[in-house]
Formats: C-alpha cells, sequence, structure tokens
C-alpha cells in the first residue's frame, strides 16, 4: 500500500509542476483529487488491506490527499497569477503616445442664428413650438385668411403633394396650430424648414423662418415695434434700430414690411444697403381679425402681432454671405469660419 501511496505522490507532484494553464489543472484535479479520482481511488482500495493495518494506511492515504490539494491549490494561485500578468501585459495601454486627435465640430451657422433669435425672444417670454413641414392647405393658407383661388397664393409657389396636402410654404400655420391648442395669453416661436419652388442666389427651394405670435389684450404694432427694436439691437449692434413700412400680408391688417438701419454704414449708404440706409430684414403685422376668428378667438377680446423672419437671409446679412448655395453646400472652409 505505501508503494502505491508513494508512486502515486510522485505521479501528481510530476503532473502538477507541468500544469499551466487553468486547463490542465482542472484535468488535474479530475484525474486525482475528485470523487471518481485516483486518491479516492486509493481509499477504495483500504479494503483489499489487512484488517488491523487499515488505520495506519487510512491516516497515509488522507496525508497525502491533504498534501496533494494544497499543492494543487498553490498551483491554482501560481496559475492564475500569470495569467493576470499575461493578459495586462497584452492589454497595456503605453500612455506616452500622442492622443489621436478629433477635430472639434462647431454649429452650422442657421443654427447659430436661429438659436440667437430664440434667446433674444426666450427673454422676452416666449415659448418655443415645433409644426409639421407637410402640412394641409388648410393650416397653411385657407385660416391664414388665404381662401383658394386667393392671388396671394402666387406669392409662394408650393410643392403641393396632393390637392390638399403640401411641403408648408411658411411657418405661419404654426399661428393656427398654436392657437388651437392654446388660448391668450400667447407668446410663441415656430421655427423650422419651409418649402418653395424657387432658386435663385438669394433663395433656395428649401430654407429657415421663424415665425414670432403674440396674442393678448390690448397688443398693438408699437408692441410689435418695441419688441423687434430689441431684437435687432441684440443680432446687429446697439446702435440698430427699425423702421416699419405698409406692406401686404393676407393673416395681418394692418402689414408691414421691417427695415434695419444699416449695421454696415450706419445708415449713411453703402452697397450693403443699396445706398438707402436700410435693409429689409422680416414682415409682419397686427393679427388679422379673421385670423383670431378662424382659431375660436374673439378679436374684440384679443388682439395680436405676428411676425415671419427669414433665417438664411438674416445669416447672410450678419455674415456677408452673398450667395445662399454656400449655406448648404456643406464645404468645410466655408463653415469652418463659424467656430466659436
Ligand atoms: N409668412 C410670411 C412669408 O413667408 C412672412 C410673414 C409675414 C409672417 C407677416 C408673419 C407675418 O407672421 O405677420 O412671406
Amino acid at each position: 500500500m505505501q508503494e502505491l501511496i508513494d508512486s502515486l505522490a510522485a505521479q501528481a507532484a510530476e503532473a502538477l509542476a507541468a500544469a499551466d494553464s487553468r486547463a490542465t489543472l482542472s484535468a488535474f484535479w479530475q484525474e486525482y483529487l475528485s470523487k471518481n479520482g485516483k486518491v479516492a481511488g486509493l481509499m477504495k482500495q483500504l479494503r483489499t488491506v489487512a484488517p488491523e493495518e487499515r488505520p495506519a494506511a487510512g491516516k497515509i492515504i488522507n496525508e497525502c490527499k491533504a498534501k496533494l490539494t494544497a499543492d494543487y491549490e498553490a498551483a491554482a494561485e501560481r496559475i492564475n497569477a500569470a495569467e493576470l500578468a499575461a493578459r495586462n501585459a497584452a492589454e497595456a495601454v503605453d500612455i506616452t503616445l500622442p492622443a489621436k486627435r478629433r477635430p472639434m465640430g462647431a454649429l452650422h451657422p442657421i443654427t447659430l442664428v436661429k438659436n440667437q433669435i430664440i434667446d433674444v425672444f426666450a427673454g422676452m417670454g416666449f415659448e418655443v413650438y415645433e409644426g409639421p413641414e407637410i402640412e394641409d392647405d388648410d393650416h397653411n393658407f385657407t385660416r391664414l385668411n388665404v381662401p383658394k383661388n386667393h392671388p396671394a397664393r402666387d406669392m409662394q409657389d408650393t410643392f403641393y403633394i396632393t390637392e390638399d396636402i403640401l411641403l408648408r410654404t411658411q411657418t405661419s400655420p404654426g399661428q393656427i396650430r398654436t392657437m388651437d391648442a392654446k388660448k391668450p395669453p400667447i407668446k410663441v416661436l415656430v421655427p423650422g424648414r419651409v418649402f418653395r419652388s424657387d432658386s435663385d442666389a438669394t433663395h433656395s427651394p428649401m430654407f429657415h423662418q421663424m415665425e414670432g405670435l403674440v396674442v393678448d389684450r390690448h397688443i398693438t404694432l408699437c408692441d410689435l415695434q418695441g419688441m423687434l427694436d430689441s431684437f435687432v439691437r441684440e443680432l446687429f449692434g446697439e446702435t440698430a434700430h427699425t423702421r416699419l413700412r405698409p406692406s401686404y400680408f393676407p393673416f395681418t391688417e394692418p402689414s408691414v414690411e421691417v427695415d434695419v438701419s444699416c449695421f454696415e454704414c450706419g445708415g449713411k449708404g453703402c452697397p450693403l444697403c443699396k445706398h438707402t440706409g436700410w435693409i429689409e430684414v422680416l414682415g409682419g403685422g397686427v393679427v388679422n381679425r379673421k385670423v383670431l376668428e378662424n382659431c375660436g378667438i374673439d378679436p374684440d377680446e384679443y388682439s395680436g402681432i405676428a411676425f415671419g423672419i427669414g433665417i438664411e437671409r438674416i445669416a447672410m446679412l450678419k455674415y456677408g454671405v452673398n450667395n445662399i448655395g454656400l449655406l448648404f453646400e456643406n464645404d468645410l472652409r466655408f463653415l469652418k469660419q463659424f467656430r466659436e
């Protein structure tokens, strides 16, 4: 028996010394120390030993098992440490290497101007609302007091999808949608993309507008001019101010075209303002009573002012861009100039 044990111990020590991975280690455990392993096999053989020698033999087998178990645990520790060291070495990061450069992006000039406009009016308590780009004729025209066959429809070359569905030509339908959803007091801005079949150096089939609408008691044209004066001061500088010229829009009465004093020459006359001292920036007016009525608001109790700003136009004026195409071509040489 002693011999058997000695030879098993020698065999096991050799196998353990050769174990160099979790897999070989687990094979070792299976072969020697598991329930059906060789050490358990020795225990079973005790039956063949003479009864008086059994206690001594059992003790030796137990000692052998205890030693193998301790050796196995030591080997496991050694192998785990080696595997960890190997993994650390493989995953090592050389922190002295120069980092990969990730160039910073920047906001598009249209987004910059849109955000500036929102900032100015948010300061006056306006909320921002966005309506759908695919609109129906009712919201885009009819309820804005532009009935079918009205000549004012010719002012906007419309992309029709069906007879009643179209790509909105203006953000003004946002006025209707706001007044349907909410009753006065209303102070809302509606930024968004609009579409017209029109294309040249200053027109693009898709462009951006910002609608403004205020409805409350005692709102007048003076409120519009006061608000727009603060607006142009913020965008074009402290000395900028506005001038209103009579105009026509079906959804406002009276309607105005709003000019800003030329921020290039201060009003003396230069090529930018075509020597008039003034630059046209937006349209607006007092909300037509019919539009309020179309939205279930009593025009004898409430009045409103509205305006529509072309964002491209403001961006082109502010940054001296002479071709609208530059705003949509995504030429990085152009866009990089707007990195703040
Ligand atoms: N929707 C007009 C356009 O696209 C701009 C406009 C003018 C909007 C007057 C208004 C307004 O709200 O009162 O030409």
